[in-house]
């Protein structure tokens, strides 16, 4: 029952490629992580075996229809969401958002109050800004502090009004990688009358996730973050979604989900999903035993053995984040953007942003490219944060973003890797 690498590692076919003799590093993650090899065949049984539309008499729409339910199904168990009909599909989280943002701001008026992070992606700000620009809103700012890389909550307490009906937060920076605190927000919120929309992109890979524990109203999430296929998720609280005007066509459903699942969906995504899902309770199942005690309260089976396998991937992560903000520490003319403090570990996801004094990102990724080690570089979308850091104008800062399947090998590539060329970079 002790986490096993070799045996994880051997799910996913895509570690094992090669370009020549060269192995391919994937630290690109916070952008989408390969999959295992399950969640392939199941993307590719549904494709052959139950490829039609729903609502059919016949065995194909039979089991597209199944296909489905499965896949709301197993994402309601990933959240702990109350029910299945809570979950809704679409193309990705930010298509969801920018869909359900027509269906929340028909619930406001010329004058009522958005708050938004300056921590957050962009895809948890335009649409936002885009709706407050068209009904009339104000927007107001969560600055984040740019010593510690979290929110003083105090500031959320001055900008909460009786006009705020929404505040809008990650659940995870996929810049910076700060957790963050959504009981607590989603609590302040829900004491001045708003709803909390939550963007867990970054955070559902890397933590254990429960709406129900986390109180907020709204969460989305994709799929191809976690091991799955490009599919976007939400879950939405029944009583506020049902408050709601979906905007759909008129043969679509009146009933949560499908009210919300505008056209037809990606039934091979939602295979895909429900496979990655799987995937994490198989973790859960055959290594994570001391996770399934700690998980008690939820009901057995997959929903428990998920939550399990999350806490710990969640552990073995801290191992590498601390390995990677070590090595880093030690390379001259490195600044990690982001929490540091070895005992503040639990606060941050493993994914880990750093700027070199006079080196641009983008030199440093291209360079690590060259030797098959896939890092991110620039803003990330994360526009406000890059600002605030002030490095949005030196092209951001150079990502690096292991997961549960990375390696401490991988990582002593990496930094060997860095320190090899750093040098070189500075003195060009
Ligand atoms: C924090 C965060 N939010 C939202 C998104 C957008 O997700 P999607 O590609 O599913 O629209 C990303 C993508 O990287 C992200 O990192």
């Amino acid at each position: 029952m002790q986490y096993d690498l070799e045996a994880i590692r051997s799910q996913f076919p895509a570690l094992s490629v090669r370009d020549g003799d060269t192995p391919r590093v994937f630290f690109d993650n916070p952008a989408g992580t390969q999959v295992p090899q399950s969640v392939v065949d199941r993307m590719s049984d549904c494709l052959l075996e139950s490829n039609a539309n729903l609502g059919g008499y016949f065995r194909t729409s039979e089991l597209a229809t199944t296909v489905v339910g499965e896949a709301h199904a197993a994402m309601a168990d990933l959240l702990n969401a109350p029910s299945a009909d809570e979950i809704i599909f679409g193309q990705n989280m930010t298509t969801i958002t920018l869909h359900l943002s027509r269906s929340i701001g028909r619930q406001m008026q010329p004058g009522d109050e958005i708050i938004l992070t300056r921590m957050d992606h962009d895809a948890n700000v335009q649409p936002w800004v885009l709706l407050a620009r068209d009904l009339g809103l104000e927007i107001k700012w969560l600055p984040f502090d740019l010593g510690s890389f979290e929110f003083d909550l105090s500031l959320l307490d001055d900008l909460l009004s009786d006009k705020t009906k929404l505040v809008c937060v990650g659940g995870a920076s996929n810049l910076i990688g700060t957790i963050n605190d959504i009981k607590t927000i989603s609590r302040k919120a829900r004491d001045a009358g708003a709803w909390t929309y939550v963007d867990a992109v970054q955070s559902v890979p890397h933590v254990s996730t429960d709406v129900q524990d986390l109180g907020c109203d709204f969460l989305v999430c994709s799929a191809y973050k976690f091991f799955g296929p490009h599919q976007g998720i939400l879950w939405g609280r029944r009583e506020v979604l049902e408050a709601l005007e979906a905007y759909k066509v008129r043969p679509a459903p009146d009933q949560l989900p499908g009210s919300f699942e505008t056209g037809t969906q990606s039934h091979e995504g939602m295979a895909g999903t429900t496979a990655a899902v799987d995937y994490l309770a198989w973790i859960g199942e055959s290594m994570a035993g001391e996770f399934q005690d700690k998980n008690q309260k939820y009901e057995g089976g997959r929903r428990r053995s998920v939550h399990a396998a999350l806490d710990c991937l969640f552990e073995y992560e801290t191992g590498l984040v601390t390995q990677l903000i070590d090595g880093l520490q030690q390379l001259p003319g490195v600044r990690v953007q982001g929490i540091t403090a070895k005992d503040a570990m639990a606060r941050r996801v493993p994914t880990v942003s750093f700027t070199v004094d006079g080196v641009p990102p983008a030199t440093i990724a291209e360079s690590l490219a060259k030797k098959n080690i896939f890092v991110w570089s620039g803003h990330n979308y994360a526009v406000e944060a890059a600002m605030a850091l002030g490095i949005y104008d030196a092209g951001g800062a150079v990502r690096v973003g292991p997961v549960h399947y990375n390696t401490k090998g991988e990582l002593d590539a990496l930094l060997l890797s860095l320190d090899e060329m750093l040098p070189r970079a500075n003195v060009a």
